[in-house]
């Protein structure tokens, strides 16, 4: 890799040191606001430990929701310190500021091997905004900062960029975690040298925020698989009618030209699920994709579909799979995305690189009961479509080369 990690800071030389971490425990909540997916914390530990052992007192920053700048105390980081602790087996601190004199203090106190987690970024609307001298605060005086959050690594924010710049400013170094360094690793391997077939599965709701990523997949990949909302767009594009179903009106004329520009390597869903409503409590009939009824809502890909993809994915040496094939959330529209999520992990199983986008794909790698099969779970949604697009990564971009 082209930038630093942490594996070129040898323990020695992070004894009794501040390390300022930045990881991305914007973990999905409940009503009760309990952490349901702790993925995202769980793959930070490696980093921890590894400052903990060798001595160093690591400050961990993070985001958590979009509180706008202000403090909500529905979106606090405290539970997630109960949670890390739960995790690490020993005391992890939690200061409620984010900077100022108590975090300050806080921080001056820490011994050796200790861990305190600061109060959300975001409750100060100075992370947004990239605040250098913000930046400068939350840097600590640290001659070390190191990211561990890919999930926020496409955001120039104060707590990924700036934080890097000012540490940097200072003579310091700023360099990737593990979990970073992995999933740069992961992602960046399979698009420079994919082993074929390569088949990318792209679905979700929307085209428009997946347009980059299939221009840039399009050139390597041998089969395209769309799936999911988005379907419905292109299946406007051809002319056909999809009753009441979401549909991208002004991403007409972008389905068309991806259509053209991928050719023979595009498959679209040959049949779909629908229903009167998109509800849980609903009956569901299979239409072929140009036969969707009137009032009639498509919440999932049909079974000839599926069976379609689940060949195509199980011929695949390299998969990369990004957005759910319908409303998986609900029972009645989940039987596509689980057979999906099975034929990836039985590739997997196989010996083939699967590659999972984080966000809804995750959770529903996780829903499937497969996610431990999966050669690669990203934990960032929108982070791994903004790498997979070749977008560059402020919050990479700013750390210290080799
Ligand atoms: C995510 O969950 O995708 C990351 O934590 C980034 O969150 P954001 O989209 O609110 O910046």
């Amino acid at each position: 890799m082209a930038k630093k990690t942490l594996e070129d800071c040898p323990p020695e030389t992070l004894a009794d040191q501040v390390v300022v971490v930045r990881v991305d425990y914007n973990l999905p909540l409940n009503r009760d606001g309990e952490v349901v997916d702790d993925t995202r914390l769980v793959r930070t530990l490696p980093t921890i430990q590894y400052l903990v052992e060798a001595g160093a007192k690591a400050v961990l920053l993070s985001h958590l929701g979009r509180p706008g700048g202000r403090p909500d105390p529905a979106l606090s980081l405290r539970p997630v310190a109960g949670k890390l602790e739960e995790f690490l087996g020993y005391p992890v601190g939690f200061c409620p500021m984010t900077t100022g004199p108590q975090a300050q203090e806080a921080v001056q106190r820490m011994k050796s091997g200790e861990v305190l987690l600061l109060e959300n970024t975001r409750f100060c609307p100075e992370d947004a905004r990239n605040d250098a001298e913000w930046a400068e605060e939350i840097s600590f005086g640290t001659k070390l900062f190191v990211n561990d959050a890919f999930g926020t690594a496409h955001r120039a924010h104060a707590s990924t960029q700036g934080v890097a710049h000012a540490v940097r400013r200072g003579g310091g170094g700023a360099v990737a975690g593990f979990l970073l360094e992995r999933e740069l690793r992961f992602l960046s391997d399979a698009m420079a040298d994919p082993e074929h077939p390569f088949v990318t599965i792209i679905g979700g709701a929307k085209i428009s925020n997946k347009i980059d990523v299939i221009e840039a997949l399009l050139p390597a990949v041998d089969r395209l698989l769309i799936g999911g909302a988005m379907a419905n767009t292109f299946f406007k594009a051809h002319g056909w009618a999809v009753g009441d179903s979401l549909v991208e009106e002004d991403r007409i004329d972008t389905a068309r030209r991806l259509m053209d520009l991928a050719g023979d390597k595009l498959l679209l869903p040959v049949d779909v699920l629908t229903a009167p409503s998109i509800t849980s409590d609903v009956s569901t009939c299979v239409s072929a994709c140009d036969e969707v009824g009137e009032a009639q809502h498509i919440g999932d890909i049909g079974p000839r579909t599926a069976e379609l993809f689940i060949d195509v994915v199980g011929g695949a040496r390299t998969v990369i799979w990004s957005g759910p094939m319908g409303v998986f959330e609900l029972a009645p529209f989940r039987s596509g995305t689980f057979e999906v999520a099975r034929a990836a992990a039985s590739t997997a199983d196989r010996g083939a690189t699967v590659i999972v986008g984080g966000g809804d794909s995750a959770a529903a790698a996780v829903a499937a009961g497969v996610v431990d099969r999966i050669t690669h779970v990203s934990t960032g949604g929108s982070a791994s479509l903004e790498f997979l697009s070749g977008n560059e990564m402020p919050g990479v971009a700013a750390l210290s080369d080799r």
